[in-house]
């Protein structure tokens, strides 16, 4: 063809980006890869390798040792001897070492830029301009956290060692994700990338050698998903950050829950793209082609349910078609593609299953008759019609370029469906009116809500999931926060285990009302207590009571033996209680004040009583501390405020302070009404709702408790009591979907207990990992610490300007 030719049909010719340096790169390592542990490229013990190919071509790229618990155990080492000394360094020379990092990556851009494509198979378009400038931002911002890091969280340590597993999607962006915070904040790391995209790791670690980093300060072990299992098991770990499907993040969970290993988790999504009819439709179509066909969809937050105002579904399917039409799908090198190859042969097929299990179920199924490579792991752009929304291609995540389509008619139904999922990373919602977009993006259950936009990252904006999608957040003042403890916390000693003997409290027989008569040599029993439900006092459904002992071994009363019956009208009161979470600040302020207006009023009979089970003087201390504790979270409920970001584009990205929903609480023994009072207060400040297990050896103190959030106007179901035995009442707790965390404050038994049962849902989990809190300290005992266990930070991006 002529070039006048050209200028007439105006047809793509190929544009195909050089990689010459990248295969220089290659060749340089004779095509074959080891380990970096402590500064060195270290053989695999095992002697074993693997290949990671082009999923372009199915060509071999390169030889990569594949990682066993010997080789993990050697960079673990590494980490934990390079540790003393990187937390010597000065925060101005940490933050000199990830200026350095963001510098070479930027000077090392195309060679990187093509290396991830060649690995991963996505458009160089995509590496080139959105990967690897992401990758630099990421390690210029922390080299700013770490030169703030003793002013801005000056009473704050590392975790320690930490290790990382990374997905082969975005695999030196996730790199980044992960090294940049955790450097920042002082840690060393051992990182694991993806099995199927090692190669920009083991670029990352030569980049490391080039900035003289201290050895061992970033490790990096290859290998595939038993790496990263010796990685998560190992017991030289304090932290596990990882990202990749909900199945291994489950695994994760489960396999750490007998251990204190801080968890992050950043798992799959199914996220909502909502389209109303007042929404410019173009810009809605331009934003799907970035939101489910980026990267050919392989994105943890790709908008593959795209939820349609029924007025405007027609006119916006044809719309989609004729741009699904014009995408171009072909060499990932080539710079005028839009589509390039899927990462493997097993994602491939997972994909064509799905979308094959999809039409089963009775979706239609549209591809555009696009020229497709002949060769290579390559999937068409695919658009699936009626849809219905509990089928599997509307719940299950298919990380490849398929749209689930669905209808709406009202903003109240796009929200529900929306939220009809058991995932909630990301949404995207579409509509010209202020009004509604930000109404809708405020009741989708997601960690980031792009309004009219998709897909915008930027490392100032937090970045995380609600619900099965993980909990921690990437970016952001909230990312560094994942890799930082109170020092108080790092260094308070363990609490000795308790004995659970508490089963063999004597039973009671059910009680009437009235006082009943002493029946033994014991003082006269002074008190029955009742559970406390949806702001009511109600019996157990077991029929039984225990029989509460004081100091001295002398009967104080009778509590209510809670079971698994209880515990679920406890939380069905609690989901009811939304109205708790909607009301202002203000009002959750006042009735907080008020709370502690009528502890104050009761001060010296609840002091009285209290003295019985932990002696006069803590009584009247706890009381005291307790009013105290109340006004402290009275203050902050109209305090703890979220951030607005100003990521570099024509976009503010609003960071709320949102609460978590249901939160299931396990007071300490030893400090009934002021354990109570600080984990509870917390919960309740921002927004929350609650099932409480009181202290166990002391339930008594429930009686106390609801008399005063009877008085003080506190909304029924907003705090729910169950006493009885915290252990099974926690099992129940931890495994019921409906409860959105679990706060545990007692041995280290229990804690396990708290994260094993809690994998079904993945649920938050906040607990003092067995060691002994001072709550009368009020550093150790209230403040931010708790109120940021109490939330999660919700970014809504908004774009401003034409
Ligand atoms: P995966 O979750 O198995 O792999 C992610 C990382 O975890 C890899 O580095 C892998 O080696 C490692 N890994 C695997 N098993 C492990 C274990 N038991 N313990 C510790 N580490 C382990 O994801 P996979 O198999 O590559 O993809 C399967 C599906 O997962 C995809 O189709 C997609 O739906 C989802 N996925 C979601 C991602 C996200 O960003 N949310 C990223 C990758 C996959």
């Amino acid at each position: 063809m002529s070039i006048a030719e050209k200028f007439v049909a105006m047809e793509y010719g190929p544009a195909l980006e050089d990689p010459q340096e990248a295969l220089l790169w290659l060749d340089g390592h004779k095509r074959r890869f080891v380990h970096f542990i402590g500064g060195e490229w270290l053989e695999p013990a095992n002697g074993g390798f693997f290949d990671s190919s082009d999923p372009a071509t199915g060509e071999k790229i390169a030889s990569v040792a594949q990682g066993s618990a010997a080789d993990v155990d050697a960079a673990v080492q590494a980490a934990r001897k390079a540790l003393p000394q990187w937390q010597a360094l000065k925060p101005h020379t940490r933050a000199r070492f990830l200026y350095a990092m963001a510098r070479e990556v930027q000077k090392h851009s195309r060679r990187l830029a093509v290396l991830e494509t060649i690995d991963n198979g996505k458009p160089i378009r995509e590496s080139r301009d959105i990967d690897i400038p992401l990758v630099a931002r990421h390690f210029y911002y922390h080299a700013g956290w770490a030169q703030l890091l003793e002013s801005e969280f000056p009473e704050y340590s590392a975790c320690g060692v930490v290790g990382q597993i990374i997905p082969w999607n975005f695999p030196l962006l996730m790199l980044a994700w992960k090294i940049a915070p955790a450097l920042a904040t002082g840690n060393t790391v051992v990182l694991k990338p993806a099995e199927f995209t090692p190669l920009t790791a083991l670029a990352f670690a030569e980049i490391c050698q080039e900035i003289r980093l201290p050895a061992g300060v970033v490790n990096i072990v290859t290998g595939d998903g038993s790496t990263g299992e010796a990685l998560v098991k190992h017991s030289g770990i304090d932290k596990i950050a990882f990202t990749g499907s909900t199945e291994v993040g489950r695994a994760i969970r489960s396999a750490t829950a007998h251990s204190h290993k801080r968890l992050s988790l950043e798992l799959g999504g199914k996220s909502p793209f909502v389209v109303f009819e007042d929404a410019d439709l173009d810009s809605a179509v331009e934003g799907l082609v970035d939101g489910i066909w980026l990267n050919q969809g392989q994105v943890c937050c790709a908008g593959s349910r795209l939820l349609m105002q029924e007025s405007i579904a027609e006119t916006l399917t044809g719309k989609i078609r004729e741009r699904m039409s014009k995408l171009r799908i072909g060499l990932p090198l080539d710079k005028s593609i839009d589509i390039g190859a899927i990462v493997a042969p097993v994602q491939l097929e997972r994909i064509r299953r799905l979308v094959d299990q999809g039409v089963a179920e009775g979706a239609t199924c549209w591809q555009p008759q696009t020229a497709m490579p002949a060769s290579g792991l390559y999937f068409p752009p695919t658009l699936l019609s009626n849809v219905h929304p509990a089928s599997t291609v509307a719940q299950q995540e298919i990380f490849g370029p398929v749209l689930a389509a669905m209808t709406f008619r009202t903003p109240a139904e796009a929200v529900e469906l929306a939220n009809n999922t058991v995932y909630g990373l990301a949404a995207s919602v579409w509509s010209e009116s202020v009004n509604v977009s930000l109404q809708v993006a405020a009741q989708i259950k997601a960690g980031v809500v792009w309004v009219n936009g998709t897909n915008m990252f930027d490392a100032a904006c937090g970045f995380g999931g609600y619900r099965e999608s993980g909990f921690g957040r990437e970016g952001g003042r909230e990312g560094l926060l994942e890799y930082l403890e109170p020092t108080w916390f790092k260094q308070a000693p363990a609490l000795p285990q308790a004995k659970h003997d508490s089963h063999s409290n004597k039973l009671s027989a059910p009680q009437n009302d009235s006082i009943p008569a002493d029946r033994s040599t014991d003082r006269p029993i002074d008190r029955t207590v009742k559970l406390y439900i949806g702001g009511k006092q109600a019996r157990p459904d077991s029929g039984y009571s225990f029989e509460v002992r004081g100091l001295h071994g002398e009967l104080l009363g009778e509590a209510p033996l809670g079971n698994r019956k209880d515990i679920r009208n406890a939380v069905e009161a609690a989901h009811k209680a939304t109205g708790w979470a909607k009301t202002t600040a203000h009002n959750r302020a006042q009735v907080l004040y008020y709370m502690a207006e009528n502890l104050s009023l009761r001060r010296e009979e609840v002091s009285h009583r209290l003295s019985a089970s932990v002696g006069e003087s803590q009584a009247a201390r706890e009381v005291e501390a307790g009013i105290e504790r109340i006004f402290t979270y009275a203050a902050w409920a109209d305090k703890f405020d979220g951030a607005v970001h100003n990521p570099p584009s024509r976009t503010i990205s609003i960071a709320m302070n949102e609460p978590i929903g249901t939160v299931g609480i396990i007071c300490p023994n030893d400090t009934p009404l002021l354990g109570f009072l600080s984990l509870a207060l917390p919960v309740l400040a921002v927004g929350n709702t609650a099932v409480v297990v009181p202290s166990e050896t002391c339930p008594l103190i429930a009686g106390d408790l609801y008399q005063i959030f009877d008085t003080s106007d506190l909304p029924g179901g907003a705090v729910n009591l169950v006493t009885g035995h915290s252990s099974e009442l926690l099992k129940t707790l931890a495994e019921h979907d409906d409860v959105d965390a679990i706060w545990c404050f007692s041995d280290a038994s229990s804690a396990t207990a708290a994260k094993s049962f809690s994998v079904g849902n993945l649920k938050q989990i906040f607990t003092n990992e067995g060691r002994a809190i001072d709550w009368f300290d009020r550093k150790q005992g209230e403040g931010r610490w708790f109120l940021q266990h109490a939330t999660q930070v919700k970014n809504i991006w908004v774009p401003y300007g034409e």
